[in-house]
């Protein structure tokens, strides 16, 4: 089950009536096209129904009877009902709670709560939706054009994450990802000193690969972690969905590690931090003891991600950053980021230690219209 944190609550409230520093947000929109990790498979099973922000709307997350997942957009287009308070699974539709219109899989109308016949060409408006490593993915492109990708699944399904975390951030998807590849932070803020680091973001792919080992500097907080050397190889698919398998050799320790994340409003995302204990000790964890395993692992992973949250709550995006010698690959990521935008980036501009701009500005290969 997906568990939600003082550091949510805490976000929150800062955002009622917070004013929004306009330099944060110099991107060209504030939602980049592609799929964005909305909850666990594990936390819709079949009849069930949830709400999720996504780009500054509702949408509702429904699994059917016989276990298809739908998405939809809220209202009924009867009398507008919000399909997210009180929508009902029924077999294989999904009934309105206002005055029991029910819904088929394909989003037709098939029965009024009257016994009468349902209205031609009454419709609600399906979402498109993937399953990948046991998370729930919703597709968004700002103009409304289908998914030109897909997510490919990490992990086979005995590793997928059964428990997460769920932080609300002040921060932009493109911001969080961009951590990765900032080899820089490590050290500041992750105590942890790199013995390699490797990066590859092609300009034609979807997909971001980095690596690293590592290990951790003397007195971190970070409980068994901090016993020895790891390394870490970590898959990003487009700006919603980041996998990882992180491996302690010494304690025969390897862990599977996701961070998949939703814009929800201009300045604000979901964060979901899963994780998976795959062998512990050189052992497959007990099954009754697994669940708990898990959880212990997660916490110390929340609580190594959880050291980025102030700098990233208070920061701004610098388009023309003044990299150096030990910075990471920052602006080869910002290039790939580029292909979930329409039209022209700022981002590709970086400032070189002599005040030129390293690269100008090149027209998305992604912009279709
Ligand atoms: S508003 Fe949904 S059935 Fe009437
Ligand atoms: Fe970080």
């Amino acid at each position: 089950m997906s568990e939600r944190t003082s550091e949510n609550r805490d976000q929150l409230a800062a955002h009622a009536g917070q004013q929004v520093n306009p330099r944060r947000l110099p991107y060209p929109n504030a939602y980049p096209n592609g799929w964005y990790g909305v909850c666990l498979s594990s936390d819709l099973p079949p009849g069930r129904v949830v709400r999720r922000r996504l780009a500054g709307e509702d949408i509702v997350v429904y699994r059917t009877r016989s276990g298809l997942l739908r998405v939809v957009r809220p209202y009924c287009p009867h009398l507008g009902a919000h399909l997210g308070y009180g929508g009902a699974v029924d077999h294989e539709n999904l009934v309105c709670p206002f005055h029991h219109f029910a819904y088929d899989s394909t989003g037709a109308c098939v029965r009024t709560g009257y016994g009468t016949p349902p209205p031609p060409n009454l419709k609600l408006t399906l979402v498109e939706s993937c399953e990948a490593d046991g998370i729930i993915l919703v597709w968004y492109d700002v103009k409304g054009n289908p998914s030109n990708w897909k997510v490919h699944d990490t992990v086979p399904s005995h590793l997928q994450p059964r428990t997460c975390r769920t932080y609300t951030l002040r921060d932009h998807p493109q911001e969080v990802f961009e951590n990765i590849a900032d080899r820089g932070h490590f050290g500041p803020i992750h105590k942890t000193i790199l013995n390699s680091f490797s990066f590859e973001a092609p300009d034609t792919e979807t997909w971001f690969k980095a690596s690293w080992d590592a290990r951790p500097a003397a007195r971190t907080n970070l409980g068994i972690w901090s016993a020895t050397n790891f390394r870490v190889e970590v898959e990003g698919q487009g700006l919603g969905f980041a996998s990882a398998r992180v491996v302690i050799p010494k304690l025969g320790t390897h862990l599977r590690a996701w961070a998949v994340q939703v814009p929800i409003d201009p300045t604000h995302l979901e964060l979901r931090i899963g994780l998976r204990v795959e062998r512990i000790f050189g052992q497959i964890a007990p099954r009754l003891l697994s669940r708990l395993i898990d959880r212990a692992f997660l916490v110390l992973q929340c609580k190594d991600v959880a050291r980025d949250f102030p700098v990233w709550r208070n920061k701004i995006h610098q388009p023309r950053p003044r990299l150096v010698k030990g910075d990471g690959p920052i602006m080869e990521y910002r290039r790939w980021v580029r292909k979930f935008y329409y039209g022209e980036l700022e981002t590709p501009h970086a400032v070189t230690d002599n005040g030129d701009r390293a690269r100008t500005p090149v027209k998305n290969p992604s912009d279709m219209t």
